[in-house]
């Protein structure tokens, strides 16, 4: 019988879609949504922690969702607040946390809370759970280069030392596994600005389940689907 493959080691980003359109679906504000939604986040990364997932990012709020209604906007920072408190008392996961995106607009008891966790949670051995914050994928990349462009102006490095390595080492996920694939839910096919660097070789995974409908049965799915795909990374 052929081995059945399962999550153990592998990198996963998950775009966590679909939040508005199943409150919609029940006549709820859309909110609404999004709550259930924070309980989901809960329960996947929980899960995917226990089945060996190496790293698990999450797109939680990206630097277009400002763009949506001030209430709106307020009811998904007040979820990732709470989030935090929740994250703050997790210890037999063993998770090293990391958060990625520009956290400097977000609010400072929030930023003292992520770096707090974070240093609290480095020398950890478990899952790298990583949390997509005011996060885009181009801004990602705009920020290394700056950074790089000023090491060159400094003198520590030349501009033709700038390799792949050198670029990956100025991104968020820096020192992390690149993602073995990507799921977005909700029936919706695009990357969105998410992990644009890090997904050049991963397997794009689509499925029409809400995000708050999503259950580890369906993460199950997934990762079966990833198993069944062929990576050649531009071999044969
Ligand atoms: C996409 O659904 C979802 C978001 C933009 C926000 C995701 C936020 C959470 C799940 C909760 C807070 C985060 C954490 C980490 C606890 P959508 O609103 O775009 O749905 P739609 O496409 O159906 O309108």
């Amino acid at each position: 019988m052929p081995e059945k493959k399962g999550a153990e080691g592998l990198s996963i980003g998950i775009i966590m879609d679909g939040n508005g359109r199943w409150a919609k679906q029940r006549g709820l504000p859309r909110t609404a949504g999004h709550k259930v939604g924070a309980d989901v986040f809960d329960d996947i990364a929980l899960y995917a922690k226990d089945i060996g997932v190496r790293a698990l990012t999450f797109f939680a709020f990206s630097t277009e969702n400002w763009q949506r209604p001030k209430d709106e906007v307020k009811a998904i920072m007040d979820l990732f607040g709470q989030a935090l408190k929740r994250i703050e008392k997790y210890r037999k996961e063993d998770n090293q946390v990391v958060f990625l995106g520009d956290r400097t607009p977000l609010l400072p008891e929030y930023q003292k809370r992520m770096a707090d966790i974070e240093a609290k949670t480095a020398h950890r051995t478990g899952m790298i759970l990583n949390i997509a914050i005011n996060y885009g994928g181009r801004e990602e990349l705009v920020r290394a280069a700056q950074q790089l462009a000023q090491e060159a102006a400094d003198g520590k490095i030349k501009p033709s030392d700038i390799d792949n390595a050198c670029i990956e080492k100025h991104l968020y996920t820096s020192g992390q596994p690149m993602p073995d694939f990507i799921l977005r839910t909700s029936g919706e096919h695009r990357i969105s600005n998410f992990m644009l660097w890090q997904s050049a070789y991963s397997e794009f995974i689509f499925v029409d389940t809400l995000w708050p409908d999503f259950t580890p049965a369906h993460f199950d799915a997934a990762v079966a689907e990833y198993h069944r795909r062929d990576r050649r990374y531009g071999g044969l």
